[in-house]
């Protein structure tokens, strides 16, 4: 095959198992052959020779084998398909549907009906709305001739009669006349009792992916040439229905029903996008739920990938004496070799540490194979020289693209699978060139705060956001403290509730990152391994969720940033998101409340004023995207602010949701006074506490020529209190 795809690669059942549990594997081999996959722990993933290393524990003595491989497709573009559509007659026939194109220029297909040598296909491309005809061998083709236009709804619509040869081919703007074109000849047979597909064609091996809305396929009885309004429903369209799909129902679902006699009900492949504003939509609702009517629309994308589909390989049953920890599989093969990371949660009865670290999972795979729109100068000689995890998403569009990117019509990537390979989610991943450290982000940056614990001889299990939101607060129950890592963004009102629910019973925690608890997302129990994510109304944002689409298709609630969701991130941890710059940090200054003798304990040892003017992570530990405390925003009063960060860079700018205009914030703050991070400490009323700092590079500046310095000792300092008795 091609460079596009990996030698060697795979993804896991799930991120985390517990003892007992077992991980089922999926491997593609590129070129075939055999391969080996052995059992490391992970221990540091920075691969910086001026820090902890990329280093690994070998633990082939536990899991060591070696399998046949194969190469795995990979199918990536959403669609629909109802493998029985309704028996026909002899009689005319229209097949139709409202189409809200993406992308115009490629040919695409809107709606195939197969049975056997004889086909209909409408499409898309160039030439406007164009139908091909098949039967016992050979195909009519039939074109508008005139390209429809991006963004703006039409109904299109193929009507034949078989017996006279007679079709004619039509597309209708809202407000447009229509543009139609004819053609007869022989006798034609038409598809019965064919498989139907949506934005796609080729039952067998589906193809000409759609990229754009589909709203209202139907097909009727009867030579169709003239058409209600473009937002008629489908009861309303002339002719019989032989079968209509009213994609408005079970929006939370990936069934798509027939409302005509025959109830042909489909399924959706690869998750496109529902709950989407159709032709009908007035704006008297914002919420699919109040009129699921005017949410009639199914957004498709040639990209979207909900799930590899991939066999299984092998399994590997967590032995019931491993530690809770951070581990991956290491595979190899003649042509490369990839890691696999998984968690070992503790056995649910325990034993537990004192200490869970938090895997930031969701935003893991919220960030899952980012595609930057520019690779920095000096990136690839980087990876080669320090032996960096040597694999960009950039160069790999096949295993699908993050939250962060567009699809090709511009519209946002609101889903994230973890059934396929995560080339962000690795040991020794690069995400910058980063001129002052090591540029790394999520699972790589986190196990800087992982090697540190390990360095300090502290005993802690990890769990994951997906086992929180599963399991809710019992989970950390057991534990003294909660570490979070370096950005927990990404959470469900079931993560949120998990932590407050710590906090509120005498639980504590430390939330060692920055632009923490940000954004909501969604689950389907019924496909866990999938979030979703409306970048709804405000914040700091890759894309833009469209107007009346700000309601999640998963569960109904209103998606966007916490803040604007009754829970902002102050309320948990003290401190929220206000400052958002480029890849790099200054320090914090300690300010007059950390010298009061009641916060001795969390600066002993620690002489200096300036915290953190170090670092992995863009060059200090104030950095990146910063969080300060705002009693308005929940910040409690108890809370103490410790340290500040100073000497702001040019790139640090206050977050566009703190501002009501470009001269004037919303808490009356000077605008530009608002670009810091603030380290925030805060007892519960219940005999917790809390301890925030509020930087996304925080944890980089753990290290300094080993794991020493004043962040390290300030941390430490908290960590063992808060895993004290
Ligand atoms: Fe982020």
């Amino acid at each position: 095959m091609a460079e596009t795809e990996l030698p060697i690669t795979g993804y896991l059942d799930r991120f985390s198992h517990r003892p007992g549990e077992a991980f089922t594997a999926f491997v593609s081999v590129r070129d075939g052959g055999r391969y080996r996959a052995r059992l490391v722990r992970v221990l540091s993933g920075d691969p910086n020779p001026a820090g902890p290393g990329l280093r690994f524990e070998d633990l082939a003595h536990r899991f060591d084998q070696s399998f046949a491989g194969r190469r795995q497709p990979i199918h990536r573009g959403s669609y629909g398909r109802v493998t029985a559509g309704p028996v026909r007659d002899t009689k005319a026939c229209t097949w139709t549907v409202l189409v809200r194109p993406g992308v115009v220029d490629a040919e695409q297909t809107l709606l195939a009906d197969e049975a056997g040598d004889a086909s209909i296909v409408l499409l898309i491309g160039a030439d406007g709305a164009s139908a091909r005809i098949t039967c016992a061998g050979s195909t009519v083709e039939i074109a508008t001739g005139t390209k429809l236009r991006a963004a703006c709804w039409y109904r299109v619509w193929l009507a034949v009669d078989p017996t006279s040869g007679h079709a004619l081919i039509g597309q209708q703007s809202l407000d447009g006349a229509p543009v139609t074109a004819e053609t007869s000849g022989r006798a034609l047979v038409l598809p019965s009792r064919g498989t139907v597909l949506f934005a796609a064609e080729h039952a067998s091996a589906p193809r000409r992916h759609f990229t754009g809305k589909l709203e209202d396929p139907a097909i009727l009885r009867g030579f169709v040439a003239a058409w209600p309004a473009v937002g008629a429903t489908l009861d309303a369209l002339p002719g019989d229905l032989l079968a209509g799909w009213d994609f408005s129902r079970g929006i939370d679902t990936q069934m798509v029903h027939d409302i005509g006699p025959h109830a042909c009900h489909g399924q959706l492949i690869n998750v496109p996008t529902r709950a989407m504003v159709g032709a009908r939509w007035t704006g008297r609702e914002q919420c699919w739920r109040h009129a699921p009517g005017d949410y009639g629309a199914i957004h498709f994308h040639a990209d979207d990938l909900a799930d590899c589909g991939w066999q299984a390989d092998f399994t590997w049953s967590v032995p019931d004496d491993l530690r809770s920890g951070a581990y991956a599989l290491h595979l190899t093969c003649d042509a490369g070799e990839d890691w696999l990371p998984l968690y070992v949660l503790p056995k649910r009865q325990g034993p537990h540490a004192p200490i869970a670290f938090l895997a930031s999972t969701f935003t893991y795979q919220a960030y899952a194979n980012h595609e930057r729109s520019r690779i920095d100068d000096g990136y690839y000689e980087r990876v080669a020289e320090w032996g960096a995890y040597p694999y960009n998403p950039y160069d790999y569009p096949i295993y699908g693209r993050s939250t962060y990117n567009r699809h090709a019509d511009g519209s946002g990537i609101s889903f994230s699978s973890r059934l396929r390979p995560i080339l962000t989610m690795r040991p020794g991943f690069l995400t910058f060139c980063d001129k002052n450290g090591s540029g790394m982000r999520h699972y790589p940056a986190d196990l800087h705060l992982l090697a540190w614990l390990e360095a300090k001889g502290f005993e802690f299990d990890i769990v994951t956001d997906e086992d929180l939101d599963d399991e809710g607060v019992a989970l950390i129950a057991p534990y003294r403290t909660v570490l979070t890592g370096s950005h927990p963004e990404y959470h469900t009102l079931g993560t949120l509730d998990a932590l407050a629910g710590h906090t509120g019973q005498g639980g504590r925690l430390c939330y060692l990152g920055g632009n923490g608890f940000y954004w909501r997302v969604a689950r389907d129990k019924a496909a866990p391994h999938l979030i979703e994510l409306r970048r709804a109304e405000g914040g700091i944002r890759a894309w833009a969720a469209e107007p009346g689409e700000y309601y999640h298709q998963s569960d109904g609630q209103l998606g966007g940033l916490w803040r604007r969701n009754r829970r902002p991130p102050q309320m948990l941890a003290g401190v929220g998101f206000s400052c958002q710059a480029t890849f790099e940090g200054t320090y914090y200054r300690r300010l007059p409340p950390s010298y009061d003798p009641r916060f001795a304990w969390m600066f002993a040892g620690i002489a200096e004023d300036v915290l953190g003017d170090y670092g992995l992570s863009g060059g200090g530990a104030a950095g990146f995207e910063l969080d300060r405390a705002d009693p308005a925003l929940g910040t409690p009063h108890e809370a103490v602010i410790l340290a500040r960060s100073e000497n702001p860079l040019p790139s640090f700018l206050t977050v566009p949701e703190e501002l009501l205009t470009n001269q004037i914030s919303i808490n009356g703050e000077k605008i530009e006074d608002l670009s810091r991070g603030e380290i925030v400490y805060f007892d519960t009323p219940s005999g917790g506490a809390v301890f925030s700092v509020g930087s996304i590079t925080f944890c980089g500046s753990l290290w300094r020529n080993g794991f020493e310095g004043p962040i390290s000792r300030l941390l430490e300092n908290v960590v063992r209190r808060f895993a004290a008795g």
